[in-house]
């Protein structure tokens, strides 16, 4: 959550600066600002609105500026104003935060900092203390800040009376920083270093890095040099061009058969799945015998279906917990657990701690990210990159089913584990590997499901029932809704109907059926007569071969063909068409919905 950018150099400063922060937004789009060093003075432009408003604010200011800071915020402490909006400038020290400050009260308190404060947030308080311990010497302040802030953060600041110098820290929350021969810049992520870097590097946490027209040093909390450990820039995939689709989202849709292709391909050999390219080798299927894991949102989701593939064919036990509950449930897990976090940013703070915890109980931990070298690839022993390319949408599709493939693939390894059963996993992979042409197919239908789009628009709840894998494939579907439609949207698992949920129907009530799985089809048939004797006006998604059996007089939506396992995956591209179509006809910002963010660094 919010994104930071700092950049010392000759390079056109505000368009550099404006070009990252585009790029940043989707960590965070409350408010931006930046702040430019113009020779002894600084200049500080706000706006509570996109990045794209901030930029004509700036047009044809701060021309001369070689140095620069600026934010995109998502709101935590404080309203979404002006004057919470970052950079904050206090006294001597302008400023720019990500994460959460948690004893900001205290400090207030400590150092009588309430009179320099014009911000409802925790940020500025940095700034204020920062400025109260700067005498001329950056590095002593932020080395003293830093022994009494408690939380997460990326400070990354400028002094006045220092031209073109640009200091950071970090404590969990990142900063990555790069160089060329123009000059120097740090983000919060690698997606927004524009600019032909070859080399970064994340800054360690408990580091003070400065960076000037010239050079660039590290210095750890004691004040000794340290060397920054680079590493080469792999070629970053900044999609930022919309490839004629009105928004990233659906371009995203469609992008996922090239997603699953790239995920795929790689990992299988003769048939088989294969992961010694990601530095897996045989010995990890066979030493464990119970996974665990931890995601939030899309990416939980996609840990809930896989559950029933690591179980049901994979043949191991598996658990999954929402990251931010795993800490509580305390569960209990084999000795030989392998905990697998799953996570498209790989930034969410739960799931890193649920990472961390996991392997100070000292369990080796498997990471499925989309984002290269981000905290949570780092902090894992091993890593399988989703090779989705970059996802900008709030809104998760191709990293959920690129995801979803890998997870299946995985499960297919584990049940190599015994004996006699490469047939059938060669047979699993040859369906598997039709799964993104089904998608893309689906993606085909686009118009069936904008038209069922335009009926669905204005309804205030929304019911989705389902049995089997439909049911944690509808959480998703559900979530997909909620999120950028805006409708209550809650799925049911058909079963427990008439435990509670039947009691919301009355007439007229629009429910969505999923039956994808053939075994499922008599009674998931039974609950549509159940919800239709009560009212209810129902939309039934089934799998394409099965469609002519349900013989009932409602709309149906046929769902491209798959065997029963991999059916999830041609379903949810025609819900997520469902719910963009959905957002589209409402006229909301689909890839920016309101409250949310794409990167969810706060606990
Ligand atoms: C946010 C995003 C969701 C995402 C969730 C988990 O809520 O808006 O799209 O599913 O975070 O994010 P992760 O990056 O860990 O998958």
């Amino acid at each position: 959550m919010c994104g930071i950018i700092g950049y010392v150099g000759t390079g056109k400063t505000a368009d550099i600066l404006m070009r990252s922060l585009k790029l940043l937004e989707y960590r965070g789009y409350d408010s931006s600002g930046v702040a430019f060093c113009c020779g002894k003075n600084t200049e500080i432009y706000k706006c509570t609105d996109r990045v794209s408003v901030l930029e004509k604010k700036i047009q044809g200011r701060a021309e001369g500026s070689h140095c620069a800071i600026g934010h995109t915020r998502w709101a935590t402490h404080g309203s979404v104003s002006e004057k919470n909006a970052h950079p904050h400038r206090s006294g001597r020290v302008t400023l720019v935060h990500n994460g959460i400050i948690e004893n900001y009260k205290e400090l207030i308190q400590l150092y009588h900092l309430k009179e320099k404060l014009v911000s409802t947030g925790d940020s500025e308080v940095a700034a204020a203390l920062i400025d109260r311990f700067y005498d001329d010497d950056p590095l002593k302040a932020i080395r003293e800040a830093s022994k009494q802030i408690r939380g997460t953060y990326a400070l990354v600041m400028m002094f006045e009376g220092r031209e073109d110098e640009i200091f950071a820290v970090c404590k969990v929350s990142p900063i990555v920083i790069a160089q060329n021969e123009e000059g120097r810049i740090l983000a919060s992520d690698l997606s927004a270093l524009t600019g032909t870097y070859e080399n970064y590097f994340v800054l360690p946490e408990d580091t003070i890095v400065r960076l000037s027209m010239d050079d660039l040093c590290l210095y750890d909390l004691s004040g000794k040099k340290k060397a920054p450990y680079w590493k080469k820039m792999e070629q970053q995939d900044r999609a930022l061009d919309k490839k004629g689709h009105p928004y990233y989202m659906e371009k995203e849709i469609f992008e996922q058969g090239t997603a699953l292709r790239n995920t795929l391909e790689p990992r299988i050999r003769e048939g088989l799945p294969d992961f010694s390219a990601d530095g897996i080798e045989g010995e990890l299927f066979a030493s464990h015998h119970h996974i665990v894991i931890c995601a939030c949102g899309t990416s939980y989701h996609a840990g809930l279906l896989a559950k029933r593939v690591f179980e049901s064919f994979g043949r191991i036990k598996c658990d999954v917990f929402l990251s931010s509950e795993f800490i509580y449930e305390k569960p209990f897990m084999e000795k030989d657990a392998l905990i697998i976090v799953i996570s498209q940013s790989g930034e969410t703070i739960d799931s890193l701690q649920a990472l961390k915890i996991a392997k100070e109980e000292g369990h080796e931990t498997l990471a499925i990210v989309n984002v290269r070298d981000s905290s949570i690839a780092r902090n894992a022993d091993y890593v399988l990159y989703t090779h989705a390319g970059m996802e900008i949408a709030v809104a998760s599709t191709k990293a959920y089913t690129s995801q979803l493939s890998l997870l299946y693939l995985l499960a297919y390894r584990f049940a190599l584990c015994e004996q006699e059963r490469k047939e059938k996993v060669m047979e699993k992979i040859r369906e598997l590997k039709k799964v993104p042409d089904a998608i893309e197919a689906a993606c085909r239908d686009k118009e069936r499901y904008a038209g069922l789009a335009g009926i669905l628009k204005d309804e205030k709840d929304l019911y989705m029932i389902g049995r089997g894998r439909d049911y944690p494939l509808l959480m998703e579907a559900a979530l997909k809704m909620k999120e950028i439609s805006y409708i209550h949207c809650e799925a049911y698992a058909a079963g427990e109907l008439k435990h509670g949920p039947i009691a919301l129907i009355e007439k007229d009530t629009p429910v969505i059926a999923c039956i994808s799985q053939e075994d499922l089809l008599g009674k998931a048939a039974s609950n549509i007569k159940e919800v239709r004797a009560r009212g209810a006006r129902v939309y039934a998604f089934v799998r394409e071969s099965l469609a002519k059996q349900l013989d009932m007089k409602i709309e149906v939506f046929p769902l491209k063909d798959l065997e029963d396992e991999l059916m999830p995956f041609s379903a949810i591209a025609a819900f997520q068409l469902l719910a963009y179509y959905t957002a589209l006809e409402k006229g909301v910002d689909v890839d920016k919905p309101r409250n949310l963010a794409k990167v969810v660094t706060v606990e």
